[in-house]
Formats: C-alpha cells, sequence, structure tokens
C-alpha cells in the first residue's frame, strides 16, 4: 500500500516541501530510504524503527521503499523523521486512511518515540504558510516557534503515539496560541543604561548617531576609560525592532538552532559579543552544516569586537566583504548558501600596546614602532569602514562622582526611533531602513550637498587623505545627524562633525 505525507526540510533559510512517499509489498523484508538523502537521513533509520516500535505500532515486516522527493534537493536535518514513520505505520495498514494533503508534518523521533525539536521550524512554518498549506504539526518543544505566524493553524505533538491518535481521530493535539507582536516587543528589558556613564559626553553623542544611522563605531581609549562600559549600552539606545525585521532575523537563529526555548521571537536587536578566539566558522559561517555564523546571527543588530586588536587579522578582514554587501555566502562541499549580515560594528580598542597614547593623565611608553605594529592589527581598508572613531580619555573625578545622574537611555531610544523612522519614510519604496545602507544611487538621490558642503568636503577630501569610500560614509554620518535634527538639508555643520569623526588620529 502507498501512503504520502509532506514534510519540509531548510535550504538555507528557506523551508523546502518535501514529499514523503512510503510503499510497503510483500518483497524481502527491507528499509530504503531514496531521494538523495544526507547521513543525517540514514540515520533516521534506526530512529524511525526503534519509535514505532515503542509507540504500539508494529514495524512492518515487508519491503518498505521511502522516496523523498524531489530527488535533487539536499535534504538536511532530522525533521523529516516523523511523515516518514507515519507514512510506514500508514502503509502497513494501522492509521485511518484520511487525506492530510492540506498539512505539514515536521519532527525528528527520539528512540521511545518521542518528538524532539528541530532547527529552522519558523522558515518552515513561514513557507508553508507561502505555499497555502492549511494546517502544521511540529514539536511541542518548538511550539514558541509557532506563536507569531498567522494564517496557518499549528498544532503541537509531543509523541508519534499522540500524533497517530490524531491522525486516528481518536485524539486532539494541542493548537499553539497566537501572540501579539506588539505586546512583548513593547516592554524590554535592558541590563546596562547609559544613565549610569558619568561625564564622556562626546562618546554619548557619536553613540547616538551611530545607533541612529546604523553606522560603524570604533572607541579607542586607556584602559579603563569606560570603553566596554559605554559599549555595553548601546543595546538599551538601539532602535526598536519592527515585527518583520524580528522575523527575519529569528529565521536565521532559528536556522541556527539558537532560539532559546522560551522565546518564539527575537525581539530585541542583536548584539553579538564573539570572544578573540573564536573560530573563522564561528564567526563567518560555514562547516559541514554551512550554518549562518555570528556576523548572521547578528543580522538587523551589533557585532561588538571588544579590543579589536586581539582578533586575528584573517577574521578581521573577513568582515570586510559583508560590511559592504551586508549579506555573506557560506559555500560547502557543493552548493552555496547566502545569510544576511547587516551588522552595524562596534569596536574598541587601546591607542597603544601600554594603552596611554594621547592620555591626558598618563605618559605613554611605547616606541613609534611599537605604536605603528599595533595600530596596524586592524588594517586601513577595515579602518576606512569604521565611519566614527572617538577617542575616550579617563573621566575626570569630579564627574566620576557626581550625583547628578545623565539622561537615560529611554530618552535616548525616543529619539534614535523618531530618526530611524525619517529613515524608513525615505526609504519606503527602496530595499533599505537606514542611512548606512545607502548606495551611490541613494546618495545621489538623499544627499545633495550644497555648494558650501562640496568645498568642505573637497578641503576635507584633501587635507584628510581621504578615500572616496571615507568621502560616502561621511555624507552618510552628515545625513543621519541632519535628521537627528529634523533638517531636510545637510548643513555645513552636520558634514563638519561627521567629518570631526573621520579626522581622529586612530
Ligand atoms: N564614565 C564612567 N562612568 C562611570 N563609571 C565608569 C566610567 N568609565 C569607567 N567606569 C568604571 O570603570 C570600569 C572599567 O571600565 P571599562 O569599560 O571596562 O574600561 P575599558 O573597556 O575602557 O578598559 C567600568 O566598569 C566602570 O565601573
Ligand atoms: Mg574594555
Ligand atoms: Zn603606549
Amino acid at each position: 500500500m502507498l501512503a504520502k505525507f509532506t514534510g519540509f526540510t531548510l535550504i538555507g533559510l528557506d523551508g523546502e516541501i518535501v514529499e514523503v512517499e512510503v510503499d510497503t509489498n510483500n518483497g524481502l523484508p527491507a528499509f530504503e530510504i531514496v531521494g538523495l538523502p544526507d547521513a543525517a537521513i540514514k540515520e533516521s533509520k534506526e530512529r524511525v524503527r526503534s519509535a514505532i516500535k515503542n509507540s504500539g505500532k508494529r514495524f512492518p515486516n515487508h519491503k518498505i521503499t521511502v522516496n523523498l522527493a524531489p530527488a535533487d534537493l539536499k535534504k538536511e536535518g532530522a525533521g523529516l523523521d516523523v511523515p516518514i514513520a507515519l507514512g510506514i505505520i500508514k502503509a502497513s495498514g494501522q492509521l485511518a486512511d484520511k487525506q492530510f494533503d492540506d498539512t505539514v508534518f515536521i519532527g525528528e523521533l527520539s528512540l521511545d518515540g518521542g518528538l524532539r525539536g528541530v532547527a529552522g521550524i519558523l522558515p518552515m512554518l513561514i513557507s508553508a504558510r507561502e505555499k497555502g498549506f492549511k494546517r502544521a504539526i511540529i514539536p511541542a518543544v518548538n511550539a514558541k516557534e509557532g506563536e507569531y505566524i498567522d494564517g496557518v493553524e499549528i498544532k503541537a505533538a509531543s509523541t508519534l503515539k499522540e500524533l497517530c491518535a490524531y491522525i486516528d481521530g481518536t485524539g486532539e493535539l494541542p493548537v499553539v496560541n497566537k501572540l501579539d507582536y506588539d505586546v512583548i516587543s513593547e516592554n524590554i528589558q535592558y541590563s546596562d543604561d547609559i544613565t549610569f556613564v558619568k561625564g564622556q559626553y562626546v562618546a554619548k553623542r557619536a553613540m547616538e548617531i551611530a545607533v541612529s544611522g546604523n553606522h560603524n563605531i570604533i572607541l579607542v581609549g586607556p584602559p579603563g576609560s569606560g570603553k566596554t562600559m559605554l559599549a555595553k549600552c548601546i543595546p538599551s539606545i538601539m532602535p526598536d525592532m519592527s515585527f518583520e525585521e524580528a522575523l527575519e532575523t529569528t529565521k536565521i537563529h532559528s536556522a541556527a538552532g539558537v532560539l532559546s526555548g522560551e522565546e518564539g521571537i527575537v525581539y530585541k536587536r542583536p548584539y553579538a559579543t564573539p570572544h578573540h578566539t573564536a573560530s573563522r566558522i564561528a564567526i563567518v559561517g560555514g562547516g559541514v552544516s554551512a550554518k549562518p555564523g555570528i556576523i548572521s546571527l547578528a543580522h538587523n543588530g551589533v557585532l561588538f569586537l571588544d579590543e579589536m586588536a586581539e582578533y586575528p587579522r584573517s577574521i578581521l578582514e573577513s568582515l570586510r566583504q559583508p560590511l559592504e554587501d551586508r549579506v555573506i555566502t557560506v559555500s560547502r562541499a557543493k552548493a552555496s548558501v547566502k545569510y544576511p549580515a547587516s551588522f552595524m560594528l562596534v569596536g574598541s580598542m587601546n591607542p597603544c600596546p601600554c594603552g596611554f597614547l594621547g592620555s591626558k593623565q598618563n605618559y605613554c611608553k611605547c616606541t613609534p614602532s611599537q605604536i605603528i605594529k599595533y595600530k596596524a592589527k586592524v588594517s586601513g581598508p577595515l579602518m576606512d569602514r569604521m565611519d566614527i572613531r572617538i577617542t575616550v580619555d579617563n573621566v575626570k573625578y569630579d564627574e566620576l562622582v557626581d550625583k547628578t545622574s545623565g539622561e537615560p537611555s529611554e530618552e535616548v531610544r525616543k529619539r534614535v526611533n523618531r530618526t530611524r523612522l525619517i529613515q524608513r519614510e525615505r526609504f519606503k519604496n527602496e530595499d533599505i531602513n537606514s542611512n548606512a545602507e545607502m548606495g551611490e544611487r541613494h546618495l545621489e538621490a538623499f544627499c545633495k550637498l550644497s555648494k558650501e558642503c562640496e568645498e568642505i568636503m573637497r578641503k576635507a577630501f584633501d587635507s584628510l587623505r581621504l578615500s572616496a569610500r571615507a568621502r560616502s560614509r561621511i555624507i552618510k554620518v552628515a545625513r543621519t545627524i541632519a535628521d537627528m535634527e529634523l533638517s531636510q538639508d545637510i548643513e555645513p555643520k552636520h558634514l563638519l562633525e561627521a567629518i570631526s569623526y573621520r579626522s581622529e588620529e586612530v
């Protein structure tokens, strides 16, 4: 007898339909899976066999052929266990003969017949909805990932036995609740607040500009000057994520299998802080299963490299391409996958090996050649992509003990949200959201320079020996500063401030 169920697999960030057809006949007992299964699907045979036996069903003593179509799709993961097992049970006459053409079944089986979680449930559900399926049955442990998807009924199963009862019509499965994104994204708590950072007005202003326009920023200063403290406050002033951005971000986290079981959606902008010993694969992605790396997990958020000079040069250099293209191509044996990687890069660094070069409070003991060698750790082309560079010096004692508290992050965030709204409006017919993402075409359309500004730019270009890239980046920062002041045009003062963040000797 022939039985059919629909499963899903993940290709990159997209769920793809897999039709699972099971045929049993009276040939010599055998169990075969065809349709280019990868090693994971071969292992699935053992799980399926044992799970069926432990769910009060018989594993048929026939010739069983499982066909996974389309054959040329490189299927990954163990999420096809469930439709395979159901197919075998049905084809051997142990399930009601009902059609489930409008339902997808996703889940890995454990040997005892329980349903285990699968990476990438959210992208699979999104694509099931797009493809017009009415219902999806997912593992109960992944139920959270179904809470924000409407248009498909989502049910959660814990065991194969429960699933069989549901198909037979003798049992029900719990329906996954639908939640409202606006409600959960409203009251986010942040662990660090900028109100506790004393003084450092220049750094705070620069950080607000960076976050407002999604520009890269590097903080340079002596040890203990508060670089790490300042950078840790960035999440609390980042603009709120729209539902679309949250879904896009969650898709990546889901595919990487790093979603926490508690939240079904990533509603806080990511803030990734890889350690300087992290491998290149961990950071950019790849490996056997071509999983997204940390830079893709930072998509729509921040990648913070604390003490940037400590990272291996090869890793820093591998950031150049994604910083420009905002996507990363990860290759594996035969195919390659593109993952989004649009992040704001935040770096911190000492100015020299001893840390006190340029400090007003301490003398630098480094030799010129030591300083040159140290600075070269972050290459010129990478430094050129840091839009805002500021020097942070130790805060003065009087400022440190000053009891008046600074502006809280919430106030800054309100302004940032307002500035981002202007950008959303500006780019509503474009495929970008922030000033930092502008290409030459957008610069032409939205960043016209007056004669006076053009003259300022020309002088800076010559005296600071700027690159063409630096010029575009300065104009984008100036656009953000103008937006913060609700100014239609980029005025000389906006441009001059943007230039000042470039001219720092770092
Ligand atoms: N501006 C500041 N306001 C309040 N505390 C500060 C400030 N700057 C530094 N500190 C204190 O000094 C500590 C060390 O700062 P840190 O951010 O680790 O410095 P850095 O990363 O530059 O070496 C912080 O944890 C904080 O307690
Ligand atoms: Mg530090
Ligand atoms: Zn020094």
